[in-house]
């Protein structure tokens, strides 16, 4: 492959970087989860390194490896991804939660195995809210200074398209940025290719990338270090 030498204009910047999608469990052996690979947020984690960073990626569930010289944090459940961004959120500069985060999870947790009922009523599983991380993290700044960013899939409806979602969702999160990506039909999950608009906090589109997981990677970066400037 062609070595590119990047420019490291991201030297001396501490930046954390979540991926994949939580596992939320239901019973030992069954969870909820979703089909996020990961990858959008380890191209995040690669460029940021590539460009001089120092980078602590926190990964749920993720389908790809890690390049080397990334630091990893390994968590399972929204929760406890919760808690590894709160750590690595007090002395970062850069935040970005590229990962799918499970907006539920099961209210308990069944301690054995659930077992088929001969005949009888399936059992029923009563889910409760998990915190927003994105949203705690940008209106309970860790550190003065602090640039965070959150990503969007998007659907186009009746309510309106793929880009009056993520406007209304940028300004509900407080994130300076945020990467919103059409996800209609399917697209993206898995796929190396991807497609988003980026706007800051009040909706405002500043920038938008197309191709590459890595090409849209270091559009973000590039939109990180225009708002840090
Ligand atoms: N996010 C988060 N914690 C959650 C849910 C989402 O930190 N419990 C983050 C995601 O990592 C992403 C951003 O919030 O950066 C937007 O996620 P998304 O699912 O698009 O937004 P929600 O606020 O969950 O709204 P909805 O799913 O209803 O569209
Ligand atoms: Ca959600």
């Amino acid at each position: 492959a062609l070595a590119l030498v990047r420019p490291q204009d991201l030297a001396g910047l501490e930046v954390v970087v979540s991926a994949g999608g939580t596992i939320e469990p239901i019973d030992p052996v069954r969870f909820l989860g979703n089909s996020s690979t990961g990858r959008q947020g380890i191209e995040l984690a690669r460029a940021a390194h590539e460009r001089g960073a120092r980078v602590r990626l926190v990964a749920a569930s993720i389908d790809v490896d890690v390049p080397a010289g990334i630091e990893v944090t390994r968590v399972s459940s929204a929760r406890d991804m919760h808690a590894a961004m709160d750590t690595a959120a007090r002395t970062a500069d850069v935040v970005v939660m590229a990962a799918a985060v499970a907006d539920f999870r099961p209210k308990n947790v069944v301690r054995d195995k659930i077992k088929k009922t001969d005949g009888g009523e399936p059992p029923v599983v009563r889910l409760v809210e998990n915190p927003d991380i994105l949203a705690d993290l940008a209106h309970q700044r860790r550190r003065p200074g602090q640039t965070i960013v959150g990503f969007a899939a998007e659907t186009g409806d009746a309510e309106g398209t793929v880009l009056d979602h993520a406007r209304a969702k940028a300004r509900r999160k407080g994130a300076d940025l945020l990467v919103a990506n059409d996800v209609s039909g399917g697209r993206t999950f898995g796929s190396s290719d991807n497609s988003v608009t980026i706007l800051d906090r009040d909706g405002s589109t500043v920038a938008s990338a197309d191709g590459s997981k890595a090409a849209v990677a270091h559009a973000v970066w590039d939109a990180v270090l225009r708002a840090r400037a």
